[in-house]
């Protein structure tokens, strides 16, 4: 084999391959047991799926640090248990937490429910406002949190700026680039300390796994892995074995993922119904530059507001045939949800339209159909 550093789907399909041994399985074995024998009188650690430390859930945190380019990874019960476990890893009572305000709305409701009662404080930072960051940050500031690209609007954060912000006040930068997936965006590329997934979307794409995943560090990894020992997050074997199987084809879905998203957000910006779009790959996108420059592709989410407000916007939904109502993101299908309804439901009208996001909007997570199927099922739904 060659010192040459493997490509991402050649990691996607084998990790950092070991040579295998004849007559083993081509396709890794499902070990669905929640424990194992383990010998008598050793001192060495016990074998039990709650402690993460199953075949299966060890074989996906190895691909995913190689894909991750980190030391360590490892899978969780959900996206929401990664985030919280990787901020309890990095922060103690009596610290302070400064977020994004462009987040996850499960993730403001960790933070802003949650955080408090265990003595962490969280403030919340307009990323526009980029100078605003280093003000914002205090003695007790212990880790930064930003979500890239962001839902549904999809900004794209430069990240090199924050995280040399982050080095010099000697604090971890942690980034929820769950939307961009390893192939189009690695944050520990980009200076961040920690990288979460909900491993629900793009990391196993096939809509059937609730999952999430942290990269780090050896001890930031170890850290949340003994708190995934305690706390109990640890990721069902089975639900291991199909994210194995999804890794493999990461790299193609990807790739087609951001080819639907960039002729569907084209598309969408010329039909006379739709009011604007969101897509980073146009160039009339914020953050079109910014994309460009850090990005290898601009993924497969689009928002677009409709002339139609709201009204226009149920009706498009309940025409389409191929699109499926629903929320999530990430999977082989194309799903079309409204944010007024999910992430941004806790909102008012005015608060979603100050932001942005008018009522009317529709996120369209495209899938990897043929892009002109999807187009054509918009096109008679967005017609009178
Ligand atoms: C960006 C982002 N992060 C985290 C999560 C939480 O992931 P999960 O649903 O796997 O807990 C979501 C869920 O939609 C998300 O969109």
């Amino acid at each position: 084999m060659t010192q040459r550093p493997l490509g991402f789907s050649t990691r996607s399909v084998h990790g950092h391959p070991a040579p295998k041994a004849v007559w083993s399985p081509v396709a890794f074995p499902l070990y669905q047991s929640s424990t194992f024998i383990n010998p008598v009188g050793s001192t060495d650690e016990v074998l039990y799926t709650r402690y993460g430390n199953n075949p299966n859930q060890v074989e996906i945190a190895r691909r995913l640090a190689a894909l991750d380019g980190a030391e360590a990874s490892i899978f969780l019960a959900s996206g929401m248990g990664a985030t919280a476990l990787a901020h309890l890893a990095v922060l103690r009572p009596g610290d302070h937490l400064l977020s994004s305000e462009w987040i996850y709305g499960g993730t403001r409701r960790l933070f802003q429910e949650e955080f408090g009662r265990l003595g962490i404080d969280v403030s919340f930072v307009n990323p526009d406002a980029r100078r605003s960051w280093k003000q914002y940050v205090r003695k007790n500031t212990r880790a930064v949190f930003v979500e890239t690209p962001t839902n549904p609007l999809m900004r794209v954060l430069d990240l090199d700026p924050l995280a040399s912000l982050c080095r010099s006040e000697g604090i971890p930068l942690l980034v929820d680039a769950t939307f961009a997936s390893p192939l189009n965006f690695r944050p520990l590329d980009h200076g961040a300390d920690v990288a979460i997934h909900s491993a629900t979307k793009y990391l196993n794409g096939h809509s059937d796994v609730i999952a999430g995943a942290v990269s780090s560090s050896e001890p930031i990894v170890s850290e949340v892995k003994r708190l995934m020992q305690v706390w109990g997050q640890s990721l069902d074997p089975h639900s291991a074995w199909l994210i194995e199987r999804g890794l493999k084809t990461l790299a193609i879905r990807v790739e087609r993922h951001n080819a639907n998203g960039l002729a569907f957000a084209a598309w969408a910006e010329r039909h006379p119904a739709v009011r604007s779009v969101h897509y980073p790959g146009l160039a009339g996108h914020p953050d079109h530059a910014v994309a460009r420059r850090t990005l290898s592709g601009f993924g497969g989410m689009v928002g677009m507001a409709l002339k139609g407000g709201a009204d226009g916007a149920e009706r498009t939904l309940r025409k389409l045939q191929l699109v499926m109502h629903a929320p999530s993101l990430g999977g082989v299908e194309t799903l079309a949800s409204e944010p007024r309804l999910t992430s941004h439901a806790r909102l008012t009208a005015k608060q979603r339209s100050d932001q942005g996001i008018p009522d009317g909007f529709i996120r369209v997570s495209l899938g990897i159909e043929d892009v002109e199927d999807i187009i054509a099922d918009f096109d008679q739904a967005l017609a009178d």
